[in-house]
């Protein structure tokens, strides 16, 4: 038995896979198109295990993927793959239609010819697992109560807007052709290997380089931080014990306003490495313009998930952020060698 992941050299990909494998879980065929954000430096631990096997590849590329299920015979399909940030959809929303929507119509598409071809015991351990957002629910009111699994899609970024849509259509493949189907949507990850375009490797990556920290508008804007290795159990339980066709809300409880999420980590680099000049790194906050249509409040409710499947995040930020902090500092090779070439023309483009 194997399971295919798609994009599991990105951030959560690849802290799924290797959680999935150092739990000694079954092997795992992982295909990723490595766009700037995809990066096997993520597995270099996983050097000569024979549980791994990397197809570079793209999930648009229907026929690979039919091949690889075919090939492989996995007992599931988790879709990591995507582009994932808010900020370059709203400079280039193309990429975001293409993989997010018809990457996984195509997905959908081969998996619907894959479960047609099999035997109906294999057909009925066969799980496609779509890992999606709470953004695609849209933005909160201070007093809203939190997402439910209920609440209406109301999506304001191209970036959640095809999310949005790949849902839709993992939800149509259940109803319409019985795609034994489940679909997560997790709040805002934070933790190893993820690419310093995003908030906490963003400020954590400038803090340690002198540089400013930009906070976007007023700062008050409100996420729900999650530990990736808490979103990773979560998909694991998910996957095992979630019902077909349903929709799981993952998060972790952590309502932060952005502004205290870079006091917090400030104050921990400022213990964990002090600044030469014995300033503090909160004295490099910067205020920016906001982004445009910027969502002002994510929060999830995850009551589902910890009634029906009994998943509870072990991690808080006070304890995540600072296990955070720490393997940035521990991985300096890494940061040194994702932050070169591309990353300082993106930097230039949405900072300047
Ligand atoms: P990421 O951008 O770090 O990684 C995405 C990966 O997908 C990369 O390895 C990339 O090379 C690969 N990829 C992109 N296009 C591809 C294609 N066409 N074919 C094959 N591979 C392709 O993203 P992430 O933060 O790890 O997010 C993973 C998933 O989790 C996404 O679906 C995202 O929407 C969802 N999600 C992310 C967060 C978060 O906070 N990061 C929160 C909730 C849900
Ligand atoms: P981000 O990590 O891009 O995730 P998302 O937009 O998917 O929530 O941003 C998290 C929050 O931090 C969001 O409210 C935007 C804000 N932000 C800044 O204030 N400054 C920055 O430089 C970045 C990248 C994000």
């Amino acid at each position: 038995m194997t399971i295919l992941v798609t994009g599991g050299a990105g951030f959560i990909g690849a802290n799924f896979v290797i959680d999935w494998l150092a739990a000694g879980l079954e092997p795992i065929v992982n295909l990723d198109k490595l766009t700037y954000a995809g990066n096997l430096e993520n597995l270099s631990s996983l050097k000569g295990n024979s549980s791994h096997v990397f197809v570079r590849g793209d999930i648009c590329d229907q026929g690979l993927v039919e091949k690889l299920l075919a090939e492989h015979k996995p007992r599931a399909l988790i879709n990591f793959a995507a582009e994932s940030h808010v900020d370059r959809s709203i400079h280039a929303p193309e990429d975001f239609i293409q993989t997010n929507i018809i990457g996984t119509f195509r997905l959908l598409e081969a998996v619907r010819a894959h479960v047609g071809a099999i035997s109906d015991a294999e057909k009925a351990a066969f799980r496609f697992l779509h890992v999606s957002t709470d953004e695609v629910y849209g933005s909160l009111l201070p007093t809203d109560p939190a997402f439910a699994e209920t609440k209406r899609y109301e999506p304001n970024s191209p970036y959640s807007a095809s999310k949005a849509a790949s849902d839709h259509l993992v939800r149509a493949y259940h109803h319409t052709y019985h795609l034994p189907v489940l679909t997560t949507n997790c709040s805002n990850n934070y933790g190893p290997y993820q690419f310093p375009e995003k908030l906490i490797p963003l400020i954590i990556h400038n803090a340690l380089a002198g540089k400013p920290l930009p906070i976007y508008g007023d700062g008050q804007q409100i996420r729900d931080w999650l530990y990736v290795g808490d979103h990773c159990s979560a998909i694991r339980a998910v996957l095992e014990r979630g019902r077909l066709g349903e929709v799981y809300n993952i998060g972790g409880n952590n309502e932060r306003a952005n502004l205290d999420t870079v006091k917090s980590l400030c104050a921990i680099l400022d213990g964990a490495k002090p600044r030469a000049d014995g300033k503090k790194y909160a004295e490099q906050m910067t205020f920016v313009k906001d982004r445009p249509g910027h969502d002002r409040r994510y929060a999830i409710d995850a009551c589902k998930i910890a009634n029906e499947i009994g998943w509870r995040p072990s991690e808080t930020p006070d304890s995540g952020f600072g296990k955070t902090v720490k393997w940035y500092l521990d991985n300096d090779a890494w940061v040194k060698n994702v932050t070169s070439g591309t990353y300082r023309a993106w930097v230039t483009k949405q900072y300047q």
